[in-house]
């Protein structure tokens, strides 16, 4: 059925990153690495700071826009190329809130109800003091994809149940106007760093709204940081195994493995290959060594870029011109299809 629905869309990848604080190491191995790669690949690329989904929950206008530029200077610094991709912030393409809008009377209470991101962040709080943004939250991501007729998204493994959620509202859609009109987009979730972990708990997920620094790498780190942080990140006794099996049941030692593999572009059969049998002791040096020489470099310049806030604003315009570009023939298209009278054209 998706190879049937996708064939006739031209490839074209989207994916966004919410401006809602600092990137983390699991933002850039999760996603915008990945981002950059697929720019070099000759598909076209179409990347969003989607500042729209960071309003579901509560942002400080100034803090929102700092954050907005510092997320777009990391997106450059990493090797973003804004002749290649499209770079720009949701908000600024007003076809994302209509086609959202269009989806939020598509998609079911019941899909909306089981998105465990939802259940996550809501659990054990009051969901009547939630926001309605909040809970429409992934009818709008669903939008930000179909807009571009995208057929492939690049995510880290906690978007995954969101991408699904974007097939069922394309074949929803197509089947309810008996249209072939949205693709059934594939999320690309590959590679050592799906789902890169706290340094202090390996069973949780590295993340920016983590209350420890020490939990998390920040591409704003500087090296001594880092590699701080890699020497205390919590680790076991055990010396490195021979194989990846034999880090099932140590989530630390498997998160730092995960890390080097996907820093240095190999496998993790590669990186025991060269470590097994060493301790934390041998392991932590090296990798302190690969994350700063990686890391260094994009902090470095997302500072020089952030010392000019006007041409980030140029490049992210421009972005948005080209975004528009296509999405609002999509979204006309998207109104003649549901019936609305369009007399203004
Ligand atoms: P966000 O802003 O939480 O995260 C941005 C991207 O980073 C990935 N990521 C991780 N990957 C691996 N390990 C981690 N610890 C880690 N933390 C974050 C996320 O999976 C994501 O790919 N809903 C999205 C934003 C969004 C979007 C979209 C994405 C809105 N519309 C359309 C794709 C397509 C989000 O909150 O990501």
């Amino acid at each position: 059925m998706s190879e049937v629905a996708t064939a006739k869309f031209k490839p074209r990848v989207f994916s966004g990153i919410q401006p809602s604080g600092g990137l983390t190491l699991g933002n850039y191995l999760g996603a915008i690495k990945k981002f950059v790669a697929m720019q070099e690949q000759g598909i076209e690329t179409v990347y969003c700071i989607v500042d729209m989904h960071a309003i579901t929950v509560w942002q400080d206008p100034a803090a929102l826009q700092r954050q907005t530029r510092e997320l777009a200077a990391g997106y450059l610094a990493a090797g973003l190329d804004p002749a290649k991709s499209i770079l720009f912030n949701q908000s600024q393409v007003s076809a994302h809130v209509e086609l959202g809008w269009v989806f939020n009377c598509v998609a079911r209470m019941g899909w909306m109800n089981r998105m465990t991101q939802w259940k996550d962040k809501t659990s054990g709080k009051d969901a009547e003091k939630a926001s309605l943004g909040l809970f429409a939250y992934p009818s709008l991501m669903a939008a930000d994809i179909l807009l571009y007729h995208a057929t492939h998204v690049p995510v880290g493994e906690d978007q995954k149940q969101h991408v699904e959620l974007t097939r069922d509202i394309a074949a929803k859609f197509n089947h309810d106007y008996g249209v072939e009109f949205f693709p059934i987009t594939e999320p690309v979730i590959e590679g050592a760093a799906t789902r890169v972990m706290s340094l202090r708990d390996g069973t949780r997920k590295m993340s920016k709204s983590d209350p420890s620094d020490a939990s998390r790498i920040n591409l704003t780190d500087d090296a001594d940081t880092i590699a701080q942080k890699i020497r205390k990140a919590k680790t076991d006794a055990e010396p490195l195994p021979e194989t990846a099996e034999g880090l099932d049941a140590r989530p630390e030692a498997k998160n730092l493995v995960n890390i080097y593999a996907a820093l240095a572009d190999t496998s993790v059969a590669a990186v025991l290959g060269d470590f097994a049998g060493q301790g934390f002791g041998a392991f932590k040096p090296k990798l302190a060594d690969l994350a700063v020489a990686s890391l260094s470099p994009i902090s470095t310049e997302m500072s020089r870029l952030m010392q000019e806030p006007a041409e980030i604003d140029r490049i992210l315009g421009l972005g948005a011109d080209r975004a528009d570009a296509i999405a609002r023939p999509v979204m006309d298209r998207t109104y003649e299809i549901v019936g609305m009278v369009r007399s203004r054209r």
